[in-house]
């Protein structure tokens, strides 16, 4: 399973990066906003420094949502760097959109995908990657985790390429879900990646270690 860190924030993406196991990056205009970036030109410049940052695939959500300006923005997009994977939602639009950029050798990530049935047509339209946004799906009662499992049974049986990528990812245990129910990436806040590290033992056993290291000494 790839890691992708899901953050516009570039000391996030730096401390993620420098751990050696990033495979990419995803954002999304909440969290470009967050960072108090909105003009067109900074939104640009701020993917532009991503991809220098990280050798790996990075996610850049169109703000269209008609079929004309999701391809005009995605060919934009498309062409800041080769890593770019433009994001589109999953409308009726997005999904003409998708089949247009398959066709044309852009690579794509269907956002906000909350059914079997919506990933079943984005993988049809040809998209790279396909976001479920489990988190979400927990909130409001429904079960995240189950939903990746369906979209990897279907997407076996019927030999669709489009990888999954688990995403609005709450906790270190949804990731060891998401590899269970095998998500072929797991887009993970920062807090989620590092809380893989932690176990109490390991901080008690090692400062036994170190402790019984001094007493030798
Ligand atoms: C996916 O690519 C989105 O950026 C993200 O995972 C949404 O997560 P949230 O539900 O925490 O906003």
């Amino acid at each position: 399973m790839k890691f992708f860190i899901d953050t516009a924030n570039l000391a996030q993406i730096k401390e993620a990066h420098e751990l050696g196991l990033l495979d990419g990056v995803t954002t999304n205009p909440s969290l470009m906003a967050k960072e108090g970036i909105k003009a067109e030109k900074a939104i640009m410049q701020h993917y532009k420094t991503i991809c220098e940052m990280v050798d790996g695939d990075i996610s850049a959500e169109v703000l269209g949502t008609g079929f004309d300006e999701i391809v005009e923005e995605g060919k934009k997009l498309a062409a800041i760097h080769e890593n770019i994977v433009v994001k589109v939602p999953m409308i009726r639009d997005g999904v003409k959109a998708i089949k247009w950029f398959t066709d044309n050798g852009i690579r794509t990530n269907c956002t906000l995908i909350f059914s079997a049935g919506q990933a079943i047509l984005a993988a049809k339209a040809g998209a790279t990657y396909i976001s479920p946004f489990l988190g979400r799906i927990d909130d409001s009662g429904w079960n995240g985790v189950q939903l990746i499992e369906q979209i990897a049974d279907i997407y076996e049986r019927q030999g669709f390429a489009s990888e999954i990528l688990a995403a609005s990812i709450r906790n270190p245990n949804h990731i060891i879900q998401c590899a269970e129910a095998g998500a072929n990436v797991c887009t993970c806040p920062l807090d989620s990646i590092l809380g893989l590290l932690k176990h109490p033992l390991t901080d008690i056993g090692l400062a036994k270690f170190l402790d019984d290291a001094k007493k030798m000494g």
